[in-house]
């Protein structure tokens, strides 16, 4: 037994040890941790176990039968955070770049496999060069492998992808597939192809950062969720995100401790400036609105004209979607329609009930945007509420106006209650913009067209500029204080809590991707 328990702990420490000291040095010289650190940091100390330690790649090609290592490049298994179940893999970059073949996605497919049939997240840190070049064809299957499963796990489980180093081809596009894509700054990038394909296809110079940097990723192409300044701090937010969500599709989000107290919140009363063309931020908003200190944003450089994230509510998990009067008014353009289709879409898939705080002065007009397609990308933001059965509480805060009145969350396509301040704005579009088109030619023979577009504008205003029509269909169910605003969502979110919605029998919806 002796001789026994020698080989197995020399074979262990073997596969600690990855590619090697020199390969671990070059590793930290780039400022990333090893594949192991990372999980010691993500995970309950003392709660991993290792599934897979001995696996070794099957290839003698170019080399390889002189290129064994213990694990083949990814460490597998399964372990806690704060307690709960999740399952894990972390690519070694020191280990033949992290690239994947056969045997490195057997191992990831074993740990999805489990996921899916325990329910519990499955959390990638991700640090890979992609497919292995030296396997071939192998190396393209054990990609697609892992597609299939990230698809299929897709609206059943959490799945989470940090990216730790640079990743290319298909160290992409699993993440791409999976809810949550978290990026270190200055030492992860991503791509499909690294810059010197670039130059060979396209002649273009484009450093790595500049093309997939974590910066790029979370303000250009909206790839990345979160960015943080190192990979402690990327770990950090895996466990925040984690926290606003439940274990599976089947459970809700735990609940955190919360003790009722004075919930009323006059300052609320004076965040919306006198004139209606000066801007606010809704952050002010709904941090009188939300637990303190319980607001994860989501994508907050990307489409900074809708802020979208977790946050809770008496102790409950909550998906905020909020038009951003602070930057292009708020307007709901391509980028924002996405963005936000999105969240909602991950919040309906994992029982987070939605918060949509609305000032919205319509869709952005121009070429820009109609070439660009936002009929069908403003058509994702309806769809995704429409199709949402969680709870779904919107409060316009001022301006709802259009079709954007419709697609932030109206009663009409399924929210369950809506409230308004006093001073909202429900109306086709502005005072101004209406009366210059059904006054026109009454304006126009005015003796004084000025005082006579004003003139219409006061009577339009009158008229429309208000919340009480609305409320008089019960399209508004209450025009509230703004001060009582928190009371009125915490009793809201409490009343729904039990919510099922039975919905029609089909295949899947085709929403307009
Ligand atoms: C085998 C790889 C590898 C790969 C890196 N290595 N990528 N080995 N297959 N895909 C090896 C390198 O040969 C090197 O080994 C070691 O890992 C470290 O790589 P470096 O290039 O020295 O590191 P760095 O300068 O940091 O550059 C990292 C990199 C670059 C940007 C990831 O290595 C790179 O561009 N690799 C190829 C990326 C790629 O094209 N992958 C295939 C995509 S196709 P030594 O022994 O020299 O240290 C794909 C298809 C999937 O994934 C399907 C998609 C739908």
């Amino acid at each position: 037994m002796e001789e026994a328990m020698d080989r197995l702990n020399r074979m262990q420490a073997e596969a600690v040890l990855g590619g090697g000291e020199k390969r671990i040095e070059a590793q930290r010289g780039k400022g990333k941790l090893t594949a192991r650190e990372r999980l010691d940091l993500l995970l309950d100390e003392g709660s991993f176990e290792e599934l897979g330690q001995l696996v070794t790649h099957r290839s003698n090609l170019f080399g390889l039968d002189k290129q064994q290592f213990l694990g083949d490049g990814v460490v597998t298994g399964y372990g806690k955070v704060s307690g709960r179940l999740v399952y894990v893999f972390s690519q070694d970059f020191t280990v033949l770049g992290g690239s994947l073949a056969e045997a490195h996605a057997e191992k990831i497919c074993r740990i999805m496999d489990l996921a899916l049939d325990n329910g519990a997240p499955v959390i990638g840190l991700n640090d890979s060069g992609g497919a292995r070049i030296q396997e071939g064809v192998v190396s393209l299957g054990g990609y697609a492998d892992i597609f299939h499963r990230n698809v299929q796990a897709s609206g059943v489980v959490p799945q989470i992808s940090a990216i730790l180093g640079p990743c290319a081809g298909g160290a992409v596009y699993s993440p791409a597939l999976t809810d949550f894509i978290l990026m270190a700054e200055g030492t992860s990038y991503m791509f499909v192809t690294g810059p010197s394909v670039v130059k060979t296809v396209t002649n273009e110079e484009v450093s790595s950062e500049e093309l997939g940097g974590a910066s790029t990723h979370a303000s250009k192409s909206g790839v990345a969720h979160l960015t943080a300044p190192n990979e402690v701090a990327v770990i950090d937010n895996i466990k925040r995100v984690l926290s606003y969500l439940p274990q599976n599709c089947e459970e809700t989000p735990a609940m955190q401790p919360y003790v009722p107290g004075d919930e009323s919140r006059p300052a609320l009363r004076d965040v919306i400036p006198e004139s209606p063309m000066q801007p606010y931020d809704m952050r002010t908003v709904a941090e009188g609105l939300i637990d303190a200190g319980s607001f994860l944003e989501i994508q907050p450089d990307y489409a900074p004209n809708i802020v979208v994230g977790f946050a809770r509510i008496a102790g409950r998990s909550i998906g905020l979607v909020a038009n951003q009067p602070a930057y292009l008014a708020g307007v709901l353009d391509i980028d924002a329609s996405k963005k936000a289709a999105r969240f909602v879409r991950t919040c309906d898939a994992f029982n987070v009930p939605l918060l949509v705080l609305e000032d919205v002065p319509g869709f952005l007009p121009g070429t820009d945007q109609e070439w660009g397609g936002i009929i069908s990308n403003g058509a994702k933001l309806l769809y995704a509420f429409s199709e949402a059965t969680v709870p779904r509480v919107t409060v316009i805060t001022r301006k709802a106006y259009g079709g954007a009145y419709d697609v932030m969350n109206s009663k009409h396509i399924g929210a369950d209650m809506n409230f308004a301040w006093p001073n909202a704005e429900i109306a086709v579009m502005g005072a101004k913009g209406a009366v210059e088109i059904i006054f026109r030619k009454e304006i126009a023979a005015a003796p004084d067209p000025a005082a006579k577009l004003a003139e219409k504008e006061a009577e339009y205003a009158e008229l429309f500029a208000h919340p009480y029509r609305a409320a008089s269909r019960g399209y508004v169910d209450e025009v509230i204080d703004p001060a009582d605003t928190r009371i009125k969502l915490i009793r809201a979110f409490d009343m729904l809590r039990n919510k099922t919605v039975a919905r029609p029998k089909r295949k899947h919806g085709n929403l307009p991707l």
